[in-house]
């Protein structure tokens, strides 16, 4: 009897050492990884907690989330991520190194799924990188910084200039550069991939890889405009808001998410409606072309019931040069916002007669499909 007792309950307990082996997966979440990144070789047993690129940042202290707390492991000088002006680049993103292209420098080897090169997690369910399927996406961002030394970099320098919605779908994800991108400073830029997954891809936790980048092939000079924190303004049918309301979208230079920590957040959500890369935060699918000092003639405050901002012209940069004088003309141009679903397109009626400032009207506002993930 007793020796039964003693034989089956060490039978219990190594199935539990197992059930605890599998629970635990070796292979989770999903990071950015190219060399040009801090913490290419950072491993599980770098850091006295598991600080792994892939590793969730939530509920952290400043020092320990901003660039991954990474900035102590730079890439070499040589290994710059190029981001073509008005082209694409492609980003590998895996819920492990040894499922990239980087393989070789890999604890773990080559993990690649030889039968899909886009498999983001060779082996296990996409539940493990947080999202229940297709339909379950949120999209992810890429920031830059116009600063060449990473710890000069503050939050409020990164501007989003591309986003994925699909996002983590692939492991080969394209982003779209924006055409005006202007040149970096003599030592490059510094750029980070930011990502939040869907609200039903399990606990709230952001995800940040910072990188060395540069910009190529710039026609433009002109700035960015500073970023500024981004508004949820899309519809949201799961916290029964049928509706989007444009006026109160941020328009322009949006900063990251910064949310779910101790120190440092700019977005305050709950745990059930995470701040997302896509329309429900106006973040077109693809490149942010906005985001230029010089992208927009107004930028009304946002608000549910504010005015759409106007978009400037580039390509007939004299369109609106008659709001202040003193002609009784009226001019009527019409611009269209974002790139991506659901542009908003407002016409503005420009009557200067009284030298007063011009009004916006939305005559027209298709904004059909900006319903961030429900399209999708
Ligand atoms: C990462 O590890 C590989 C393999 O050991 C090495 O060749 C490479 O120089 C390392 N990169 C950095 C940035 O430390
Ligand atoms: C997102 O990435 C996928 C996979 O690489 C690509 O097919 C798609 O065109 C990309 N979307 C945008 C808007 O760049
Ligand atoms: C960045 O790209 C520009 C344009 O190609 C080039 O002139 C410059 O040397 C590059 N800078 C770095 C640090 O790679
Ligand atoms: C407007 O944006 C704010 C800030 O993100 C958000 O809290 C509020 O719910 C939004 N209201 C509407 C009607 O979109």
């Amino acid at each position: 009897m007793t020796t039964g007792m003693a034989w089956s309950s060490s039978l219990i307990s190594a199935a539990l050492v197992a059930a605890s082996y599998v629970v635990q997966p070796v292979f989770a979440h999903s990071a950015f990884w190219h060399p040009s990144m801090y913490g290419f070789n950072v491993t599980a047993q770098t850091f006295p907690y598991d600080n792994r690129p892939v590793a969730p940042i939530k509920n952290m202290p400043f020092s320990k989330w901003w660039f991954h707390n990474h900035l102590d492991y730079p890439p070499h000088p040589s290994d710059v991520f190029l981001l073509p002006a008005g082209g694409t680049t492609t980003a590998e993103i895996a819920c492990n190194k040894g499922a990239t292209s980087y393989f070789a420098s890999s604890e773990g080897g080559d993990i690649r799924n030889p039968a899909n090169p886009n498999d983001v997690c060779p082996g296990s369910k996409s539940i493990t990188y947080h999202t229940n399927g297709i339909d379950d996406l949120e999209g992810c961002a890429l920031g830059i910084a116009y600063k060449s030394e990473a710890r000069d970099v503050q939050p409020g320098d990164f501007t989003v200039f591309s986003v994925n919605q699909t996002c983590v779908w692939t492991r080969f994800t394209e982003f779209k550069v924006p055409e005006r991108m202007p040149p970096c400073p003599p030592g490059g830029c510094v750029c980070a991939f930011f990502w939040i997954h869907s609200p039903f891809g399990g606990g709230e936790e952001n995800y940040m890889n910072g990188f060395k980048c540069n910009v190529t092939g710039s026609t433009s000079t002109v700035p960015l405009a500073t970023a500024k924190v981004p508004r949820r303004c899309g519809e949201d049918k799961r916290n029964n808001k049928l509706f989007s309301a444009p006026g109160n979208c941020t328009y322009g230079a949006k900063q990251p998410f910064y949310w779910f920590n101790l120190e440092g957040n700019n977005m305050f959500e709950g745990p059930f409606s995470p701040p997302v890369y896509n329309d429900l935060y106006n973040f077109r699918d693809g490149a942010q072309d906005d985001i230029f000092q010089d992208s927009y003639v107004t930028i009304p405050e946002p608000a549910p019931n504010a005015a759409l901002p106007v978009l400037k012209d580039v390509s007939t940069p004299q369109t609106q040069t008659q709001t202040q004088s003193e002609s009784s003309s009226s001019t009527s141009t019409s611009s269209t916002i974002g790139n991506g679903g659901g542009p908003i397109t407002v016409t503005i009626t420009v009557t200067a007669s009284t030298g007063a400032l011009p009004s916006a009207t939305a005559v027209s506002s298709s904004s059909s499909s900006s319903g961030g993930a429900s399209s999708w």
